[in-house]
């Protein structure tokens, strides 16, 4: 069943210091997803840890680690239906070289150890990582719509 949902995305450290946040964030916006929540941050190592906690042990790890603190990120709340597979869908596979023509990965990137986006696998991935970057009352759910805006400023008159 297709439902509203809310994913964690970052834009990498490569993303970040190449100059394309803007053209990450309009992939998202252009799909029509929300962006309910965006700050730029230094990953601490706290963070870095709880994040890929999955992927400790791994031969990749440290270097993962490393990459994640190699600069800051731009962290962000996307929301929309069924937007945590969606989301992975515009970013494509995790190695762009096999990702699809299109996607974020295919377009921005050559290799998987610096492939410039992050999106949560599941529901229950997305809350945990959320919840890891930002508070709840960081997150802006509600927006008014242009209509209502000017209305509320004719009545104001
Ligand atoms: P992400 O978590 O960043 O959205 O990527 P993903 O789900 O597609 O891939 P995942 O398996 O969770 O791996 C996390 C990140 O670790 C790096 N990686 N390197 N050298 C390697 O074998 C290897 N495998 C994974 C990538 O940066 C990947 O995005
Ligand atoms: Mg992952």
């Amino acid at each position: 069943m297709r439902a509203e949902e809310r994913t964690f995305v970052a834009i990498k450290p490569d993303g970040v210091q190449r100059g394309l946040i803007g053209d990450i964030v309009k992939r998202f916006e252009t799909k029509g997803y929300k962006v309910t929540a965006l700050k730029m941050l230094q990953v601490t190592d706290a963070q870095a840890k709880a994040h890929y906690a999955e992927h400790e042990g791994k031969p990749f790890y440290p270097r993962l680690i490393r990459y994640i603190q190699s600069g800051p990120i731009v962290a962000m709340v996307v929301e929309g239906y069924n937007a945590v597979a969606g989301v992975r869908h515009l970013m494509g596979s995790t190695d762009p070289d096999k990702a699809e023509v299109g996607t974020i990965r295919a377009d921005y990137a050559q290799v998987m150890e610096y492939n410039v986006v992050h999106g949560s696998d599941s529901v229950e991935s997305a809350e945990r990582e959320i919840a890891i970057y930002f508070n709840e009352n960081e997150i802006f759910d509600e927006r008014k719509c242009m209509s209502e805006l000017v209305t509320e400023y004719l009545d104001a008159d």
